[in-house]
């Protein structure tokens, strides 16, 4: 059914795109292509300094999993249960980044970025989680390090994307145990120590919300645990976990500040997922349940960390199932970020769906009390890309971005994660001609600096992401990339939209 529909839309796509070729002969864009038009956008209309960049995690691109020295991540070991992945794929090899780094730098060099956000893989550098180093391991970011400066390419290092070390996860089981703040801020020392001189752009953790709700509630992400599952309890289990990845944040920020800032002149920060969010009706519960939703999914991380405590509206419903800080443990917390990385893709109606009050405690998500929807009155918020979550939503991108300007104190943004999906087996020529992702693009971004506008403080913006690649539950059923990649040769061919951010991010132009 899925295929059926895109190919329908792509070929709709091919037929607009054609029409509207006739009919903007005489349009802007260059050489003829009325897919390269910028929609008024280019590096004049953002802020001067403005960032821009791609995005991607270890595990999902670089390959050699199991080799060089690595010890396994807990992401290792869940791939290898039968039917946790689409067609049981691994990461095994994945786009093999590891060894063709410098083709994929060369890439962003070629269409214009100025940065990559990539992170480093805790188990490749300390393949138990503490103690042993594996020098290949920190040779392998060396070269990728130095190889990017040397194109002009700007390293944004994450500390963390969903890798936790399999070894910790066995010795005391993983961020379920306070034991992780330590081995996090020691491993987080050893890469300022080691790498700081060269990358000034640090983030400790890639949406912790993700992996507390997806690892420990629903149990779809590893470590795989849940009420339901063979281990776990969806109702107390997220936020122990959650509480942990705040501490180990702060305890690595604290560390980078008393230790290397003042010498390194860098930055740090935290990466949290987020979306646009509107009451479906303009009754009052549906209002709550709206604000319930923003406390839930991003509040939850962010307001300890900007007012250290979490959100009223937790406190009020998690009770004592929410661990507490301690008044030393606060000062810690409380502004520990220079700037905060908001992932955002989309956007969803809420309602409160008036659910009866359950007995007991059960989940996470159920403490939300939200229902989503995604249609108001009849009209569909959007049409939705291939990942079952991700409508496309422009003024979801406006509406996450001013609602962390004005409920956290304007804060520094770097708008971390942005992008959309095709379908895995999409042909060669289907996967090039993407259209729909340049309109994407283009809407999001227009409705960004919309935001930036009227006030936000944004400084920079990177696009999830470069390359297809594995897409952690989904495997390789879905592509993000601005870069094709034939999943079995592992040769990359640049998308149209890739074309479209080389013309946008032109320098020395004024649009
Ligand atoms: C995944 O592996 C399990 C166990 O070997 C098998 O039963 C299942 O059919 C596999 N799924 C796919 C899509 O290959
Ligand atoms: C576990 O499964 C039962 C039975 O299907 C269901 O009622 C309950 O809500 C589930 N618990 C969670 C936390 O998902
Ligand atoms: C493409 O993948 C979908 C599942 O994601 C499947 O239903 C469909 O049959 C596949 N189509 C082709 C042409 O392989």
């Amino acid at each position: 059914m899925r295929t059926l529909y895109w190919s329908l839309v792509l070929s709709l796509l091919l037929l607009v795109d054609d029409a509207a070729a006739t009919r903007e002969k005489k349009a802007a864009a260059p050489g003829g292509k009325p897919w390269m038009d910028t929609g008024g956008l280019s590096r004049g209309v953002f802020p001067a300094g403005f960032t821009f960049g791609t995005a991607a995690s270890a595990y999902q691109v670089e390959g050699m999993a199991l080799k060089d020295g690595r010890g396994p991540s807990i992401w290792d070991t869940f791939v290898r249960r039968p039917g946790e992945i689409a067609n049981n794929a691994t990461a095994d090899v994945t786009v093999d980044e590891y060894h063709r780094y410098k083709e994929d730098v060369d890439i962003m060099k070629k269409m214009n970025f100025d940065a990559y956000r990539f992170s480093i893989s805790w188990s490749r550098i300390f393949p138990e989680g503490a103690g042993r180093v594996n020098w290949k391991g920190v040779d392998y970011y060396n070269r990728l390090i130095d190889y990017m400066l040397q194109q002009g390419i700007t390293p944004y290092a994450n500390l963390y994307h969903y890798d936790l070390p399999d070894a910790l996860e066995k010795k005391y089981y993983g961020l379920l145990s306070k034991r992780v703040v330590d081995d996090f801020a020691n491993y987080a020392d050893f890469c300022f120590k080691t790498f700081g001189d060269r990358v000034k752009n640090w983030m400790t953790f890639n949406e912790p919300r993700v992996v507390a709700a997806l690892g420990y509630d629903d149990g779809k992400f590893a470590p795989g645990r849940c009420t339901n599952c063979s281990a776990g309890n969806s109702a107390t289990e997220p936020y122990i976990v959650a509480h942990n990845l705040i501490l180990s944040h702060a305890s690595a920020a604290k560390r980078y500040r008393e230790k290397y800032q003042a010498k390194q002149k860098g930055r740090i920060g935290i990466l949290l997922d987020f979306a646009g969010y509107e009451p479906l009706t303009d009754s009052q519960d549906d209002k709550d349940a709206t604000q319930r939703a923003r406390d839930f999914h991003l509040g939850w991380f962010l307001h300890p960390i900007i007012y250290g405590e979490y959100p009223k509206s937790m406190q009020a419903i998690v009770q004592d199932r929410l661990p507490k800080f301690t008044e030393e443990e606060i000062k810690m917390v409380k502004g520990s970020i220079d700037y905060v990385g908001i992932n955002e893709y989309s956007g969803y109606y809420i309602f409160d769906p008036h659910s009866p009050k359950p007995t007991k405690p059960i989940s996470y998500q159920m403490d939300w009390n939200t229902g989503f929807a995604y249609a108001r009155n009849g009209v569909p918020i959007g049409p939705r890309a291939n990942s079952w979550w991700l409508y496309i939503v422009p003024w979801g991108m406006y509406n996450a971005v001013t609602y962390v300007k004005e409920h956290y104190g304007n804060p520094v943004i770097i708008l971390s994660e942005n992008g959309m999906d095709d379908p895995g087996n999409v042909t060669l020529q289907q996967g090039l001609h993407d259209t729909t992702r340049i309109n994407y693009y283009k809407s999001y971004m227009t409705e960004l600096k919309r935001a930036i506008d009227d006030g936000a403080n944004v400084i920079g913006y990177f696009a999830w992401s470069l390359l297809d690649n594995f897409e952690w539950k989904s495997g390789y059923t879905s592509r993000f990339g601005l870069v094709y990649v034939d999943f079995k040769t592992l040769r990359r061919y640049p998308k149209m939209s890739a074309y479209w951010f080389k013309n946008v991010l032109q320098r020395g132009k004024k649009n």
